[in-house]
């Protein structure tokens, strides 16, 4: 651990989407390092970013209240930075179908002119580009591996895989470091739990902690789930080891589960609660993508990351934290 601190003290970092869910608790993790902390992030009310996500660590963090599409802005958040966490992104899937143009600004264009400002004022930065699952579509095989065909389903994960591609292009001709990892269900405190733009197990969560029952579609499906802390300690891996740069990764959890069995957990872990199994909304059916599940042993195997928090752990902890700040994120 002390080791770890030493690696990241004084390290100029800029985390885009820095209040949203994941880049929060990034930050947080940055902070207890003591790195130099940048974060930029839009606030658009239907993402997921939030000014409490920083509470106890704002006078210790920049917060640069912008866009990643407003070009002139990127220039002075980037060129004096040694590593950038780039997490800013439409999220939602549904939002990307009924406003496509919009998703593709964000997690395209702007990712295609934020390296571009690196190329051409940062050459040597280090960017870590949060990735998705979505891009491999419906899985012709399990666990999906690195090499399966991708075959999105909607309009996020075309444009989440050619912002992916972007960043590994930028690295194989213009010598930036990039490396992409595709995460997976990432859940955790600080996640929104308003409604199912993120995760529907914020929208789980928020149920069992209001004592209310929740509603599970299908039921069957397999997934894997990433617990933040695991995702946050990938993110630094992935932003210390050479042996990543120019590399794809999957993100996995620490077990496959089906839906049914996490209601189960999330009821469990939170000593109450019910859940009614639901027939999947016809809109949201045709861009389902099934099964899902990964591996990552690439991934470990390149950086020794592995997964700390077991499901049931990680569960309890979300929900003692949204039992605790719950109204921050309605
Ligand atoms: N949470 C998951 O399960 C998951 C899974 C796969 C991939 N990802 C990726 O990880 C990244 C972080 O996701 P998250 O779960 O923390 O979501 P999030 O919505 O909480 O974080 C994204 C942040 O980006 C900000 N943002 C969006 N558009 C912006 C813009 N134009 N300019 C500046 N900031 C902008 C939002 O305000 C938000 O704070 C995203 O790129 C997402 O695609 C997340």
């Amino acid at each position: 651990m002390e080791q770890l601190e030493k690696a990241w003290a004084g390290r100029r970092v800029l985390v885009t989407g820095g209040l949203g869910f994941i880049g929060s608790n990034l930050a947080r993790a940055l902070v207890e390092r003591s790195a130099d902390v940048v974060l930029v992030d839009s606030l658009i009310p239907e993402y997921g970013g939030n000014l409490f996500n920083v509470a106890g660590i704002e006078d210790r963090v920049r917060v640069n209240i912008s866009d990643v599409r407003d070009p002139h802005s990127l220039r002075h958040l980037v060129q004096d930075r040694e590593v950038i966490f780039n997490l800013a992104g439409q999220t939602s899937h549904m939002d990307s179908m009924a406003d496509p143009v919009t998703d593709l600004e964000i997690n395209c264009v702007a990712q295609l002119r934020l390296l571009e400002v690196c190329r051409h004022h940062n050459p040597g930065v280090k960017i870590v580009f949060a990735s998705t699952r979505q891009i491999y579509g419906k899985p012709d095989y399990l666990p999906v591996d690195e090499k399966h065909l991708l075959r999105p389903t909607d309009v996020n994960g075309i444009n989440k895989m050619a912002g992916e591609w972007y960043h590994i292009l930028y690295n194989n001709v213009y010598g930036l470091r990039s490396t992409a990892l595709r995460l997976t269900n990432t859940f955790g405190p600080r996640m929104r739990v308003k409604d199912a733009r993120q995760t529907f197990l914020g929208v789980w969560i928020r149920a069992a902690v209001e004592g209310r029952a929740f509603e599970v579609w299908g039921g069957e499906q397999l997934r894997d789930f990433t617990y933040v802390d695991d995702c946050v300690d990938a993110l630094l891996a992935a932003a210390d080891a050479k042996a990543v740069d120019g590399g794809i990764f999957n993100l996995g959890g620490d077990r496959v589960i089906s839906l049914k069995d996490l209601a189960d957990l999330v009821v469990a872990a939170n000593g109450s609660g019910s859940y009614a199994i639901k027939s999947f909304p016809p809109e949201r059916k045709k861009i389902d993508i099934g099964d899902y599940y990964a591996t990552d042993a690439k991934f470990r195997q390149a950086t020794g990351w592995r997964p700390r928090v077991p499901l049931d752990e990680a569960l309890r902890r979300s929900i003692a934290f949204y039992r605790e700040n719950l109204p921050h994120y309605l």
